[in-house]
């Protein structure tokens, strides 16, 4: 089923769409971290970017505020309330200088991932296709093939050589692909970009009339001074694409569901259009909170931030102690790390994640899940606090160089992270998004 990580056959007839996603790489590993959690194992879970750190307190006593009024129970607007697609544009004005009509060039969506999918609806039909980086976030690949099209992966970069690659299919391949999704800093390899590169981006699209996407869900999260360039920014970005932002990385509101597509108006209106028919927005009292978030939320969000980079220095040395050679991100929730040959063994990184979990506790994402160019990398997410951290590099170092006793955290340890085991969430925890979503 679809959504549930079970590859099983379908017994009854389903759509094309579905029959045409691609195979599932994460089941066996979702299952084994099921039934160890079942069996009570205290499985430290770095393999999805789910963020565990709270939402903002006063984002949550607006909500809990909002709610108890009546005038906000009712069906709410598929774009998102004026005031909340407002305060988008005058976040954009503030943090890049970048000027957006509310009505126009801005639509609230049920989190970034919901408002991707529908504009690969909305542009995409058969026979369309799609330039996107190898490894992808897995959402840019399954959302165009659910939408119809057809993916064209290109060996993933930050600079003129991938433009160039890019640039190579789009003048040899007819009929022409119709976009090019850019996804900086990137999931799952945390790759960065300069102004520059959008300047050659958006400039390419131009000379081949191909519309671009930026999903810029990890924007600010950006460490040591690092600040991370949005694609609208760049002059005539708004003529070729849109940017998708999220809530749920910057403001620990993934729960929440709320994202935006800002940009090219038609893009913006062909996605308002889709959504007109399959939603009614969020409930308003999370509209509100949300605003409130945006408005005030500035040094929540550069907190967040350095509590990330803190635990990436944390990881970055343990991981090269263990004796990988691991380079240290300067955004987004992970760090992409190379596995070192003596500990892959032959193997890929499918059966490694899964011999990881099995040994040390410790789950990750195998590059493998993000295209063929993320074989021999893992994704580990941030979303663990410092202690954890170390007891699953302890638990990594024992399991991979057998140097001490496996060690199970103290129960100070334990008190200090202030962290039940994970329970047991059940199937969806297990399903196609819990590792290699977020
Ligand atoms: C690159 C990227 N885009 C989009 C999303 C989805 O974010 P949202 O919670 O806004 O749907 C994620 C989530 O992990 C992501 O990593």
């Amino acid at each position: 089923m679809a959504g549930t990580g079970n590859d099983t056959p379908f017994k009854i007839e389903v759509s094309a769409r579905i029959r045409r996603l691609p195979p599932y790489l994460f089941a066996s590993i979702n299952a084994l971290k099921a039934q160890k959690r079942r069996a009570g194992s205290d499985v430290i879970d770095l393999g999805m970017g789910n963020p565990i750190d709270p939402s903002p307190e006063f984002v949550i006593n607006k909500l809990a505020e909002a709610a108890r009024d009546p005038h906000n129970h009712r069906y709410s607007a598929s774009i998102g309330i004026f005031n909340l697609r407002r305060e988008v544009a005058l976040k954009y004005k503030r943090r890049y200088g970048v000027e957006l009509d509310p009505e126009t060039q801005v639509v609230a969506t049920i989190g970034s991932k919901e408002g991707f999918s529908h504009l690969m609806l909305a542009l995409l039909g058969a026979g369309d296709t799609v330039v996107v980086g190898d490894p992808a976030y897995p959402i840019h690949v399954y959302a165009v093939a659910l939408a119809g099209g057809n993916v064209i992966s290109v060996p993933l970069g930050n600079d003129d050589a991938f433009l160039e690659r890019i640039e190579h299919v789009l003048r040899n391949l007819f009929p022409r692909p119709k976009l090019m999704i850019l996804n900086y800093p990137h999931n799952p390899s945390a790759m960065t970009v300069e102004p520059e590169f959008y300047q050659n981006a958006v400039a390419l699209a131009r000379q081949y009339n191909v519309l671009i996407i930026s999903d810029f869900a990890y924007g600010e999260t950006c460490f040591d001074g690092y600040r991370a360039p949005s694609f609208l920014a760049t002059p005539g970005a708004v003529d070729v694409g849109v940017e998708f932002s999220t809530m749920s990385k910057p403001y620990n509101m993934a729960g929440w569901r709320v994202g935006f597509c800002c940009g090219n108006p038609e893009m913006v209106r062909a996605l308002s259009t889709i959504k007109g028919y399959y939603d009614y927005g969020h409930f308003a009292p999370i509209q509100i909170a949300s605003i409130l978030a945006l408005r005030k939320g500035d040094d929540f969000v550069a907190q967040q931030a350095a509590i990330y980079q803190k635990r990436r220095d944390v990881l970055v040395t343990g991981l090269r102690k263990i004796g990988w050679d691991v380079a240290s991100p300067r955004a987004s929730m992970f760090v992409w790390a190379r596995v070192a040959d003596k500990h892959l063994a032959g193997q890929g990184t499918i059966d490694f994640s899964y011999r990881l979990l099995q040994e040390a506790d410790v789950a990750v994402a195998p590059g493998r899940g993000f295209g063929e160019n993320g074989e021999g990398f893992v994704r580990i997410a941030l979303v663990e606090n410092e202690m954890r951290i170390k007891q699953a590099l302890r638990q990594i170092d024992a399991a991979l160089n057998g140097r001490k006793k496996k060690q199970r955290p103290s129960k100070l340890a334990q008190r200090i992270s202030a962290r039940q085991p994970t329970p047991d969430v059940g199937e969806a925890d297990a399903g196609r998004s819990s590792v290699i979503g977020g």
